[in-house]
């Protein structure tokens, strides 16, 4: 009978680990994984150890140089957290954009508008990734780092970025991979899995290695072909 109850104990501690620390309520919906978050804010940017050097090299100058030949670029950062994307575009001394950060929960946004409180180049809103309150083709980039996995609907959540994306448009998304992405079914998560719903999609993305857990990649948003327009005289003599 005692091994019944430590085998019972075992698989409850493995189902709490999956579901609580290892997927951060990903299963349970994402209103479990908003509470979570707003539990979770005042500590984020601290456990992350988030550099500003390391987010300029690997996000912000990319990022501006994928944008160089738009005179002031809207940036869309969805699931925006404590304000990283926004914080790396702001504070670059040319940057002559907006940012706008778009998070569910309530807590990890009140971190941002303190970390962007001064920059008038960024904008922060609450609202769902799977429903942005934003008009077609209306953003010149989309960005969605570390936040992907944990949506209920991804394939959705792609065509929501393609939607309020123009065409030619940057998409900069991450992908998680390393060992722990099988934790992950359903989601998008684990090596090229990302990129194969975006080439599904007409798009031809581009990895970079970024840390362990994460891929970085780069897309640019289909440009719709005009109809080609046959002349009837062509063949007149
Ligand atoms: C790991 S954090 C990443 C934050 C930020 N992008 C970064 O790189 O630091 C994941 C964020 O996604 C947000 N999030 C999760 N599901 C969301 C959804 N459906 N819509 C908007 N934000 C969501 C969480 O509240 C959390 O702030």
């Amino acid at each position: 009978m005692t091994w019944l109850w430590i085998i019972v104990a075992l698989v409850a501690s493995g189902l709490f680990y999956w579901l609580f620390i290892l997927t951060e309520g990903t299963y349970l919906g994402s209103r479990v994984v908003v509470l979570l978050y707003d539990w979770y804010a005042r500590r984020y940017d601290k456990v992350k150890n988030i550099l500003y050097v390391n987010e300029l090299a690997y996000l912000g100058l990319p990022l501006s140089r994928a944008l160089a030949q738009v005179d002031e670029p809207v940036i869309l950062d969805v699931a925006t957290g404590t304000g990283r994307l926004p914080l790396a575009m702001v504070r670059q001394p040319d940057f002559a954009g907006l940012v706008l950060g778009v998070e569910a929960s309530e807590r990890m946004l009140a971190e941002a508008h303190e970390a962007l409180a001064g920059y008038d180049r960024a904008g922060l809103l609450r609202g769902d990734a799977h429903a942005l309150s934003l008009g077609a083709a209306s953003v010149d980039a989309v960005t969605c780092l570390e936040a992907l996995e944990f949506m209920p609907r991804p394939e959705g959540v792609l065509d929501e970025f393609l939607r309020v994306v123009k065409p030619g448009g940057v998409l900069l998304l991450s992908n998680r991979v390393g060992p722990d992405a099988w934790f992950f079914p359903g989601r998008i998560a684990g090596r090229g899995n990302l990129e194969r719903r975006l080439r599904a999609r007409g798009l031809e993305p581009r990895t970079d290695c970024w840390q362990f857990h994460y891929d970085l990649i780069w897309a640019t948003a289909p440009v719709a072909q005009a109809p080609q327009t046959v002349r009837k005289d062509t063949h007149r003599r």
